[in-house]
């Protein structure tokens, strides 16, 4: 018998009795922290990634805030922790995100699949790449100077060994030869999911999950073959897959939503940190550059990538006071970094205003965010945000502050604690802010 393994509350609204305005009222002084709490695990950690939510949090806000059917939206979805949690209450799950791996890892977690089908083609996969493996290494060996061009074919041989590349070029052959959709997004998971851990997985990378990749030329890699077998088996053990699962799944921009005015009843969504702390692509490219996606490709993603470093040839806008306060102290330090900043809160500016666009009136809008430091000046994230969403037309329940489980999620590695520090220690908190149309 498959077992939930949660600490999670009942699935039904604690406060149904009570209008929606008080609800929300509630939410805001709620403990949002979920200290030491397990989540879904079995679908939620299949594929680490860095800045998840804790699941509990969209759970408790689309719990109280909606009813069965009913549309919930996350533009900038990640690992689609919200959307998990959106179909597990039998809502209708939107997700937007611009990052190819996360649109995979979607597809791949929200389908409903046949365990021990998938277990049987997994098999499958593993034996042939090893039979080809064993007996033609250098059919292999061809095939991967003919799959890559110069430059990615030089990124995998300075970060994984010979035997791996054989391996992983093994594996992901047969993969690619899948004719159900389905079964190839749940296996190329697992595959990208040996690669990018925290320990680097089967490349010679360390740290990988902090997306701050360092080599480690001593480093012996287990066999990719056993690794994939390994993690396929363990996650297929718990894996509790969706019934009749109603979602929709778009790689776009979030400040060009493809949904209508007024048709979502909820969103809950973290955005990026400013100025680049944690760059998703520098660690994704590690297991997209298998799935064909060239480093040239990569990098084109990356540009339209909120948070990140570049502002050239964007707009950057006219902000409220607080928000060009804080952008000219930081030019005042490094004029770089505050033009980026700029860039960043633009960028934000035009993700609120497409929120409020497709929210319905009286709806609600969730943005969890924690405040970045750039040269020793807190940027005051949570509070610019708010005065931007407000500014829009929003109107402002609360500022509810949530406590981070350092356990849990992954956070860039500079941020250490200090506990001296008062911004360091603001750090480890997060906020989430409650707005409604
Ligand atoms: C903090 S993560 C979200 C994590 C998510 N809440 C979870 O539980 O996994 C932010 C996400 O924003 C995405 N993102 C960055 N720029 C974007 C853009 N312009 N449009 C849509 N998504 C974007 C990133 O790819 C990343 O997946």
């Amino acid at each position: 018998m498959r077992q939930l393994d949660i600490e999670f509350e009942p699935e039904h609204s604690q406060f149904s009795h009570l209008p929606y305005s008080e609800r929300l009222k509630l939410l805001k002084d709620f403990d949002l922290s979920f200290i030491g709490k397990n989540g879904r695990l079995s679908l939620h950690n299949v594929h680490s990634f860095p800045a998840k939510f804790p699941p509990q949090l969209p759970y408790t806000f689309i719990k109280e805030l909606t009813k069965e059917n009913e549309i919930v939206l996350d533009p900038m979805m990640g690992s689609c922790t919200t959307l998990i949690e959106a179909l597990r209450l039998k809502r209708v799950a939107y997700g937007c995100d611009i990052d190819p791996l996360s649109i995979l890892i979607a597809n791949a977690k929200l389908s409903s699949i046949d365990i021990e089908k998938i277990h049987r083609t997994g098999k499958s996969v593993l034996n042939n790449a090893f039979k080809n493996f064993s007996v033609n290494k250098s059919k292999i060996e061809k095939g991967i100077l003919n799959y890559f061009d110069g430059k990615s074919l030089e990124f995998i041989n300075y970060w994984f060994k010979k035997e791996t590349q054989l391996e992983l070029f093994a594996l992901v052959q047969q993969i690619n030869k899948l004719e159900d959709e389905g079964e190839m997004n749940f296996l190329k998971l697992i595959f990208s999911s040996i690669i990018i851990t925290k320990s680097g997985g089967v490349s010679l990378a360390t740290d990988l999950a902090h997306t701050r990749p360092h080599i480690a030329k001593g480093k012996s890699p287990a066999s990719a073959f056993e690794e994939f077998n390994k993690k396929m088996s363990s996650t297929l053990k718990n894996y509790i897959p969706m019934e009749k699962p109603n979602f929709k799944i778009f790689r776009s921009d979030a400040k060009e939503i493809p949904l209508a005015s007024n048709s979502v009843d909820l969103i809950v969504t973290s955005p990026p940190y400013a100025n680049n702390a944690i760059d998703y692509l520098r660690a994704h490219k590690f297991s997209l550059v298998w799935f064909g996606y060239s480093l040239e490709n990569i990098t084109d993603v990356r540009n339209n990538f909120i948070g990140n470093n570049s502002f050239k040839g964007k707009d950057l806008v006219a902000l409220p006071k607080r928000c060009m306060d804080i952008i000219g102290l930081v030019k005042k330090v490094d004029k770089q970094k505050g033009a980026s900043l700029h860039c960043y809160y633009s960028e934000m500016r035009a993700v609120i205003q497409e929120m409020f666009r497709v929210i319905k009136n009286n709806k609600t809008v969730v943005i969890v965010v924690a405040s970045s430091v750039i040269k020793g000046i807190d940027t005051l994230t949570h509070e610019c945000l708010t005065d931007i969403g407000k500014e829009i037309g929003f109107n402002l329940i609360g500022i509810n502050q949530r406590v981070l489980d350092r356990d849990r999620r992954m956070m860039p590695t500079r941020w250490k604690r200090n506990e001296n520090s008062q911004i360091e220690t603001r750090m480890h908190e997060e906020y989430v802010i409650i707005f409604q149309k």
